[in-house]
């Protein structure tokens, strides 16, 4: 009993102090130790009562350093620190443009029944050419230079996310709602207009008589929805894996005098390709061509983010400067 009143009433705020109560009392050859120790010698008839008093020693002694503890911790706040300042900002992040695009895209194609298809990146050249009817020695290759991973079989990095399609369609019967978003590679020089690394989304369509007018209609409700009012055009164009082939361009109907997003003269912009998938294609995936038709449309998505958002060098979306990525904070 005296043990526990001199413990209880132990008071300090000095470190060294506290230091030598709690050696005296549970340091190795402290009163705690020592009581333990004498346990073993006590006569049984008397071993209930000393546990039970050693026991409320090692509380009374547990529940003083825990107030000393919580006293000493308060002094130090209430003397030395200023409780009114301001605390470290905590930093947070942004999502990347191209994923905010990439993410816009894919909601706008969800509402009207697309599901996102996903690829390898490493390919084979069945999937990345062969099979868009892009044979071997096909001059239209190199419209696309090739990063080669191995030689035989051709192994190579995809150069467009149309690889996926052929995947999906392999595994797959119509009717084919698909998005595929990935990145893609080329073998070419880095410029601010180009880069060897950028992202595509592609689209799929194949069903019962899918037209070209229906294409037409998607890509409208697809602009619309993503810059605003805006005219598109389509103007013809070549592309191995459908026909015909035409390019998209949008008009955003505002000075191409005053308004940088504008090329220098028409105002009209490319953004993507598109066309309807040829037959050879369907065919080489075990789709009959007589009974199904379908449209295909590939876009760059660093062109569209650099379109909305008005920048100038697509080498900026790989460059990971955060005074580009803060200005996207909350998008
Ligand atoms: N795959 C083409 C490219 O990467 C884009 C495209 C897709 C064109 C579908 C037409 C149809 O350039």
């Amino acid at each position: 009993d005296q043990l526990i009143t001199d413990i209880d009433s132990f008071q300090s705020s000095n470190k060294d102090e506290i230091e030598q109560f709690r050696i005296k009392y549970n340091g190795k050859k402290g009163i705690l130790n020592d009581l333990f120790a004498q346990f073993k010698e006590v006569p049984n008839e008397q071993k209930k009562e000393f546990g039970q008093k050693t026991n409320a020693v090692k509380q009374a002694f547990n529940a003083k350093m825990e107030s000393l503890q919580v006293a000493e911790i308060s002094t130090k706040f209430i003397n030395k620190e200023d409780l009114t300042r301001p605390g470290f900002p905590l930093e947070l992040g942004s999502r990347h443009p191209i994923n905010l695009v990439k993410n816009r895209i894919i909601e706008i194609f969800n509402s009207i029944g697309f599901a996102v298809a996903d690829g390898p990146e490493i390919e084979d050249d069945w999937h990345n050419f062969s099979a868009l009817n892009l044979p071997e020695y096909h001059p239209a290759r190199d419209m696309q230079d090739t990063f080669f991973i191995e030689t035989d079989p051709d192994i190579l990095l995809r150069t467009h996310t149309s690889s996926v399609q052929i995947r999906y369609m392999e595994n797959n019967k119509p009717p084919i709602r698909i998005l595929s978003p990935g990145r893609v590679f080329r073998n070419e020089a880095v410029s601010s207009r180009s880069h060897c690394i950028f992202h595509q989304i592609e689209g799929l369509y194949i069903d019962e008589k899918v037209s070209f007018a229906d294409l037409k209609q998607t890509l409208e409700y697809f602009t619309t929805a993503l810059f605003g009012k805006s005219k598109i055009r389509l103007r013809p164009s070549y592309f191995p894996f459908t026909e015909p082939s035409a390019e998209v361009d949008v008009y955003w109907g505002l000075n191409s005098e005053t308004d940088y997003r504008i090329t220098k003269g028409t105002g009209w912009l490319e953004i993507m390709g598109c066309g309807m998938v040829d037959p050879a294609v369907l065919t080489n995936v075990n789709i009959d061509p007589e009974q199904y038709s379908g449209y295909a449309f590939g876009m760059g998505i660093e062109r569209i983010v650099m379109l909305l958002h008005q920048m100038g060098d697509i080498r900026m979306f790989f460059e990971n400067d955060k005074r580009m990525l803060e200005q996207f904070k909350g998008l």
